[in-house]
């Protein structure tokens, strides 16, 4: 295994990726789009972080990646570090033990939207499908605002948005572009890596003239299973094989369509489309994509995980999370999971958790606004989150993927066990949709020490409160893990109180 160093300095710089506006965006080492991070399994990465953006703090998260023995490296400001301020740095050191595709953004005040993500792929020396594939590509998908974040959140959590309508994007972006042409060489095959980095749109993907051979989604290798079209939410990533033809006179279209049913209101003038191109013969035209009416997405939940990992049985600890949009009186729109809207502690939850001996084991340490659930080593966790929203919602868990053991469809109501048979070997990933006033039930077993988020990946519900916070085997932490300085000084900085030394 090797020791991977990527030195990131984040800084402002410039861009206008849809060609229809310039604006500020978070680049590193003074380019945007970001580097791709990339290793093998079992690799140690290293990234040197610097915060030269002289007005916002900033961190990386690993998305995906389960920091297994590093909570500590996972990246998120309140949970597991403070931000790292202006002119400041911090180290990220850890080893990869997953394969596949993954990303890393900043998680600190909805700010990856303004440009601070990218894809971290991790290659799998002993893949089912290394033999299969003559080439890889990766596609990031993603929306695009022309507004910064900072005053689009301020106006979303207003007084003038009551109802909490979510901010529309500008346009949708492959590549963070639009128009890529992508070259394929006739009958070969190819591994594409599709990640979806959008603050809000999920996108449905198809390639005209071609099938989608899914084999990875959030770094699960799958059975081969064939799809014309898949839905990819906010923060989730799929890999499918690709066969080339061997006729090489048409260009295909590659097509994006955000999910405009996401959208409170759609606005006019706005294209939800993004379009790229499977290029066979550059002199050849390239073709406009055709109009689908109904999307008949591939069913997520359908596929088998390559281990055929069995069905977690007899959960330990079994929980309910009810979703819902409220007012708190302020006139100012909040998610809430059990009547809690999640703020971010100035002290770092992990930093409780080390510093409060026994009291480790009891949720209210935390404070009320992180709702804590405090979680024992090797538990089997069940979560039954019951969504009393209109909306479709990502639910994304930190540490570890979980097991979708069962989905209501749209307007199914609260679980109802008795009406479901479990499946025997149940899909597993790190990113899950929940459907509007549906269900999802989830399984994990408990044994990767840590604090972690769950918290749908819509970054305007990250926002508006829709987080969780899991504090997993918190004694077991106070023995095995120690912090190293620069997390303190990123504290002393940010005057989280009391001072750490
Ligand atoms: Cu992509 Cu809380 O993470």
């Amino acid at each position: 295994a090797a020791t991977r160093v990527y030195n990131f300095t984040a800084e402002w710089v410039r861009a206008n990726p849809d060609g229809l506006f310039e604006r500020a965006v978070i680049g590193i080492n003074g380019q945007w789009p970001i580097p791709r991070i990339e290793a093998i399994v079992g690799d140690r990465l290293i990234v040197n972080l610097n915060n030269n953006l002289g007005n916002q703090s900033t961190s990386i998260h690993f998305h995906g990646l389960f920091m297994n023995g590093t909570t500590h490296m996972d990246g998120v400001v309140g949970t597991t570090q403070c931000g790292v301020p202006p002119g400041g740095s911090f180290t990220y050191n850890f080893t990869v033990n997953q394969a596949g595709s993954y990303w890393y953004h900043s998680h600190l005040d909805g700010q990856y939207p303004d440009g601070f993500r990218g894809p971290l792929i991790v290659q799998d020396p002993e893949s089912p499908y290394t033999n299969q594939y003559d080439e890889e590509l990766v596609i990031t998908l993603s929306d695009w605002y022309h507004d910064e974040m900072p005053g689009l959140i301020k106006r979303f959590l207003s007084v003038t948005n009551p109802t909490g309508a979510e901010p529309v994007p500008n346009a949708a972006l492959m590549n963070d572009t639009q128009n890529l042409q992508i070259q394929v060489q006739p009958g070969k095959t190819y591994l594409m890596r599709f990640i979806n980095m959008a603050a809000f749109a999920a996108q449905y993907l198809w390639i005209e003239g071609h099938t989608f051979r899914i084999v990875e989604v959030d770094g699960v290798w799958t059975e081969e299973a064939e799809a014309d079209l898949i839905y990819v939410s906010a923060a989730q990533r799929y890999s499918v094989l690709l066969t080339a033809k061997n006729d090489t006179s048409t260009n295909f279209a590659i097509n994006g369509a955000m999910d405009a049913d996401l959208f409170d209101k759609f606005p006019e003038g706005l294209n939800p489309n993004v379009t790229s191109f499977l290029v066979y013969d550059p002199s050849a035209p390239l073709p406009t994509p055709s109009l689908v009416d109904e999307y008949n997405e591939f069913d997520d939940h359908l596929l088998v995980p390559y281990d055929r990992e069995p069905l977690l049985e007899n959960p330990d600890y079994s929980f309910k999370l009810d979703v819902k949009m409220d007012n708190l009186g302020d006139g100012v729109n909040y998610a809430f999971m059990n009547d809690i809207t999640y703020v971010r502690p100035k002290v770092p939850s992990l930093f409780t958790v080390l510093t409060t001996g026994a009291e480790a084991s009891n949720p209210a340490i935390y404070g009320i606004n992180t709702n804590t659930f405090v979680l024992e080593q090797n538990q089997v966790i069940e979560i039954i989150l019951n969504n009393h929203d209109p909306g479709k919602h990502p639910f994304h868990l930190h540490g570890h993927n979980f097991q979708c053991v069962a989905r209501g469809e749209e307007n199914s109501n609260d679980y109802n066990p008795e009406n479901v048979t479990l499946p025997e070997i149940p899909m597993k990933r790190d990113t899950w949709v929940v459907r509007p006033n549906g269900h999802i039930v989830m399984r994990f077993r408990a044994d990767n020490p840590g604090v972690w988020l769950f918290h749908c990946h819509i970054e305007w519900h990250v926002d508006s409160g829709l987080t969780v916070t899991f504090v997993e085997a918190p004694l077991e932490l106070q023995s095995s893990l120690s912090i190293p300085a620069n997390h303190y000084a990123a504290c002393n900085a940010a005057n989280a109180y009391p001072k750490f030394q």
